[in-house]
């Protein structure tokens, strides 16, 4: 086992480039215990790094079925496959809620941040009728008029994935090249090549 610092995360920017340069959004699927002890998976747009930390961050609606699946099982994986370069992130950890009662001022301005970086078409979608339940086509569904969307409102929620295991593969190489990644407490990583 080699002790490393931060390599998952040059070898996550590099590929994530490739997307930024083609203003794409970076696409996981986030798979989480759904409270029946099934598996869920959907997927979430990431949303960037909390600080300079290596949480990742992704928005939610707080009404969804994952908060609540969250709170009561808080282990989640989420896994983005980089086709452009082959590569596969598989990012298992622990997930937080934040939400506007947060009280970590480094965490509300990720929160406010985020919210004004989507676009008014995504905003509107948090003014929409709670998702999952029924379609009521009385209900209201906010598309086109005008609503209130400078300030987040309390349904806007972050996720924060806190990773305890990455496993990266490659397919560029052949054999393809697999990395086990973890954190050490002394804050960079221990990674162990193992078979693909
Ligand atoms: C391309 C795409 C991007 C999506 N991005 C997000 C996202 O960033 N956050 C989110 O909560 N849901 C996102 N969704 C919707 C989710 O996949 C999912 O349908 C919704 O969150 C409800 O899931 P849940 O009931 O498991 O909570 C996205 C869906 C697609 C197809």
């Amino acid at each position: 086992m080699k002790r490393f610092h931060r390599d998952w995360r040059m070898r996550f920017d590099q590929a994530r480039r490739i997307m930024e340069e083609e203003k794409r959004p970076l696409l996981f699927q986030l798979a989480t215990f759904a409270l029946d002890g099934h598996p869920a998976t959907r997927t979430v747009v990431f949303r960037g790094f909390h600080g300079e930390t290596e949480q990742l961050l992704f928005a939610t609606d707080m009404r969804s079925a994952k908060v609540e699946e969250i709170n009561a099982h808080g282990w989640g994986e989420a896994c983005w496959y980089a086709a452009e370069s082959g590569e596969q992130f598989r990012i298992a950890g622990n997930i937080r809620i934040i939400d506007h009662t947060t009280d970590d001022p480094a965490l509300g301005a990720d929160r406010r941040a985020i919210w004004d970086s989507l676009s008014d078409d995504v905003r509107k979608q948090f003014h929409w009728p709670p998702p999952g339940r029924d379609r009521d086509e009385k209900e209201e569904m906010p598309t086109k008029h005008k609503i209130e969307l400078a300030d987040p409102p309390d349904n806007f929620g972050l996720l924060l994935l806190i990773p305890i295991r990455i496993d990266y593969v490659d397919l560029r190489t052949r054999p393809h090249r697999r990395i086990l990644s973890r954190p050490s407490p002394a804050g960079d990583w221990f990674e162990r090549d193992v078979n693909p």
